[in-house]
């Protein structure tokens, strides 16, 4: 006995028409599911075969193949159809227009502290010092007492200097540098140390980190007058201009004699302004000969050499090269404010 064709092309026809409406592949395989998944009506009608004779199974087991052939078929052609515009829409989707301008990259700048350290470097640089760098978290005896300063020196007082423990400090200058620098090296020195320094100190003319930059020399025949000259012939250099200094006596423990440079206002040209507070001239460095007993702590015998010294604040220098009169600005990060130092 054939099963019923009629029956059979009905479910031809309307599996047909099912895969063709399917709009997508998941509607596709939903289709697939209702005629040959477990409860499909292909398996149904697999199913019914067991019931009939092996004569009858073999006529009606064809009628159920060319349906089934055929549906496979329609199933696979529809699959290859939603496939490619599957990916069509995918491509449209994701579409990158390559002829759109790309995003801009900014490009950095040197902060003007740095521009002006190695500003100060590279004059220095040029007169054959070397450039040394030496800790930031320091020991009182590099600090301090290397550097002859006693122990009840108002230099130690805790309000200006950041300790860690009664030993570790951070550094409140970079002079422990000319120590590290003699122990390590043989005279004759010639040494440029930049670098960052802490004090507890805020306000227009301090920030608690700025930076300074040291120098020493070590030489057989090393005067007073050699230290004038190579400081005079560097300000002229940095400020790119002859310019009028003084040596004004003063004290640093660690130098003897010691001295302040003070350059004529760049402001008012010595007339007197805000700026150098009326008297024509600005403190830019402090210098001297180095003290023998720093020599001594360094390793380097006093009888035999003789050195100068000099100390510099880097933020005083940008201040005066830029026109800056508020230290704060440097470190408020203020990129309309950094901008206008990129080109320099
Ligand atoms: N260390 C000094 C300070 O921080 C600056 C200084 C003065 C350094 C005189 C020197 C010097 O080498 O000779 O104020």
């Amino acid at each position: 006995m054939a099963l019923d064709q009629a029956e059979l092309n009905k479910i031809l026809a309307s599996g047909q028409k099912a895969i063709q409406d399917a709009s997508s592949l998941a509607l596709l395989n939903d289709c697939r599911v209702a005629y040959f998944g477990k409860k499909g009506h292909i398996t149904d009608l697999m199913k019914q075969l067991g019931s009939l004779s092996p004569d009858q199974k073999k006529i009606a087991g064809k009628q159920i193949n060319d349906i089934k052939q055929a549906l496979e078929q329609s199933l696979q052609d529809k699959k290859i159809i939603l496939e490619q515009s599957a990916g069509d829409a995918a491509l449209k989707n994701n579409y990158i227009d390559i002829t759109l301008p790309g995003r801009q990259s900014s490009v950095g700048s040197l902060h003007p502290i740095t521009h002006t350290k190695n500003k100060i470097c590279e004059i220095f640089r040029k007169l054959g010092f070397a450039v040394a760098e030496g800790p930031e978290i320091e020991n009182e005896f590099y600090n301090f007492e290397a550097l002859n300063i006693g122990p009840n020196h108002p230099a130690r007082a805790m309000q200006d200097t950041f300790y860690f423990t009664n030993q570790l400090l951070l550094r409140t200058h970079t002079s422990p540098v000319q120590i590290r620098y003699m122990q390590e090296h043989p005279a004759p020195i010639k040494m440029l140390a930049p670098g960052r320094v802490y004090r507890c100190d805020f306000d227009v003319t301090h920030t608690p980190m700025f930076h300074q930059v040291e120098g020493l020399l070590v030489d057989k025949t090393c005067t007073f007058s050699d230290l004038k000259y190579i400081i005079n012939l560097f300000l002229s250099h940095f400020f790119e201009k002859d310019i009028p200094t003084r040596f004004r006596a003063s004290y640093f423990p660690f130098t003897e004699p010691s001295a302040e440079v003070d350059i004529q206002c760049v402001q008012c040209q010595g007339a007197g302004c805000r700026i150098c507070k009326q008297t024509g001239w600005l403190e830019v460095m402090g210098c001297g000969m180095v003290h023998p007993k720093v020599l001594e702590n360094g390793g380097i015998n006093p009888e035999e050499y003789t050195g100068y010294a000099f100390g510099m604040g880097v933020e005083r220098f940008a201040m005066l090269s830029y026109s800056v009169d508020d230290i704060r600005a440097f470190y408020e990060n203020d990129v309309r404010l950094l901008k206008q130092f990129s080109g320099v």
